[in-house]
């Protein structure tokens, strides 16, 4: 047992939260995908009409795979439920996102959903965040943001792919991995870095999740509030 098998038991229990003829919000990475994939086989089966705004390409082709119905955000006004995971989970239940790069549209997802359900292993969950924030940056304020980060006593390294290539969103934005060091505060960090020109999103998110899922290394999982 591993939590890989806890993370395919929990997208299955999550199935619950989706009701026939709702609008939902795919987030991005691993747990997002697992879910996915159970969601695909389980609209199916039920025989469940839904739509599905996806937060990434990489989650877009997961969804097309499963036979789910894709729409652009654009397209609604409401978004009912949003099935995601998470890079960190603090003990207030704040969020570290963006592992993946998709932060902006998932806060997008996130913000305006009614349900937020979340899902990660038990290996994200600390009292304190203690790892680096995603930062995503307007190529244009490539310096400028990096300073004002550096100001707020932030690290910021920017986020490369192979061959030192810059990794770039789907925005066309730049991140910056910002190492704070233990953040007790998250909401007023988070603010002070939105306020920098340039940067466009931040990979803190506080709005707190309505359900956690915890993935256990023995296979089970745990639902937190
Ligand atoms: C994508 O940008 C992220 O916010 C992901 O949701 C996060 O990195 C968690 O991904 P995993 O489920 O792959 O750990």
């Amino acid at each position: 047992m591993s939590f890989d098998d806890a993370i395919s038991a929990l997208s299955k229990d999550a199935l619950r939260f989706v009701r026939d003829n709702s609008v939902l919000g795919l987030g991005s990475g691993r747990a997002a995908t697992a879910f996915v994939k159970e969601l695909g086989r389980h609209l199916k089966e039920k025989d469940l009409t839904i739509k599905a705004v996806p937060t990434s390409l990489q989650i877009k082709l997961v969804a097309e795979d499963a036979g789910i119905h894709v729409i652009d955000a654009g397209q609604v006004h409401k978004i009912d439920a949003v099935f995601d995971g998470a890079d960190q989970i603090d003990a207030k239940k704040n969020l570290i996102k963006g592992g993946g790069g998709a932060l902006l549209r998932e806060n997008i997802l996130i913000s305006a959903a009614k349900q937020v359900v979340i899902m990660a292993d038990a290996t994200k969950f600390v009292k304190y965040f203690n790892r680096t924030i995603p930062v995503e940056v307007h190529p244009f304020a490539r310096s400028t943001a990096k300073k004002f980060i550096e100001k707020l006593g932030g690290l910021p390294i920017l986020r490369t792919i192979e061959r030192g290539y810059p990794f770039i969103t789907e925005n066309g934005n730049i991140i910056y991995d910002c190492d704070f060091g233990t953040i007790r505060t998250p909401r007023p960090l988070a603010q002070k870095l939105k306020q920098i020109a340039g940067v466009v999103e931040v990979g803190i998110f506080t709005r707190r999740p309505d359900v956690i899922y915890k993935a256990r290394e023995d296979g089970r999982f745990e639902i937190l509030a």
